[in-house]
């Protein structure tokens, strides 16, 4: 399997993962939204391809921390896709570890998710909101707003409430 960065010729095949792993257009029109949006950037979207054939895909689009004194980079998963013949096998999981490591490149020190709280956790994701980082809209069950620090220290002190890109701040994307 091979994870690279989608570029706009990927885009037909990224909208179909997402299609065929969520079985709706829902996430494939936040994923076309994101695309163009200038508040998601920077923005990182990672195609998987197995024998040149699009398995997975993964989204992280910028985010921003309100009411915070401590400066820290930020960045939202969503969506992460596996279409459904190929789910079970560690693409998802490739592909989230890709992608922070890209991140902490780039210097972002935390990566939040609204997602499976039995699937993040064993990916580095923890509950986000009983460490006082807010998500953009109330969640329910709050254990699915979780988080991923990518260095050290940064957990505890970084405090305050999570802006997302605009396309993505709509409360129907905010419920798990
Ligand atoms: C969730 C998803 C991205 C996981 O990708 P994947 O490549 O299948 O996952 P991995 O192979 O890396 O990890 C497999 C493990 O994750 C867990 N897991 C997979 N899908 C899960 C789900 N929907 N809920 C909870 N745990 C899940 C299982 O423990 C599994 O291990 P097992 O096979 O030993 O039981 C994929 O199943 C998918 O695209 N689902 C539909 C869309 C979706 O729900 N996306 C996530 C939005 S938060």
């Amino acid at each position: 399997m091979q994870v690279v960065e989608a570029s706009d010729s990927d885009l037909e095949d990224v909208l179909l993962v997402e299609r065929l792993a969520f079985g709706g257009e829902e996430e494939a029109g936040l994923v076309r939204d994101l695309l163009d949006d200038p508040s998601a950037r920077p923005l990182l979207s990672l195609l998987a391809r197995q024998d040149g054939r699009a398995v997975g895909h993964v989204l992280f689009t910028a985010a921003r921390l309100e009411d915070t004194s401590h400066d820290v980079a930020t960045s939202i998963l969503a969506p992460l896709a596996v279409i459904p013949d190929c789910q079970r096998a560690g693409i998802g999981g490739r592909l989230i570890e890709h992608g922070v490591e890209r991140l902490a490149e780039w210097g972002v020190g935390l990566v939040f998710v609204l997602g499976h709280p039995s699937y993040y956790p064993s990916h580095g994701f923890e509950p986000a909101t009983p460490n006082g980082l807010v998500a953009p809209y109330p969640i329910s069950p709050d254990e699915a707003w979780m988080v991923r620090p990518l260095r050290p220290g940064l957990l505890g002190k970084t405090q305050g409430r999570v802006v997302c890109a605009v396309a993505m701040n709509r409360p129907e994307y905010w419920r798990e």
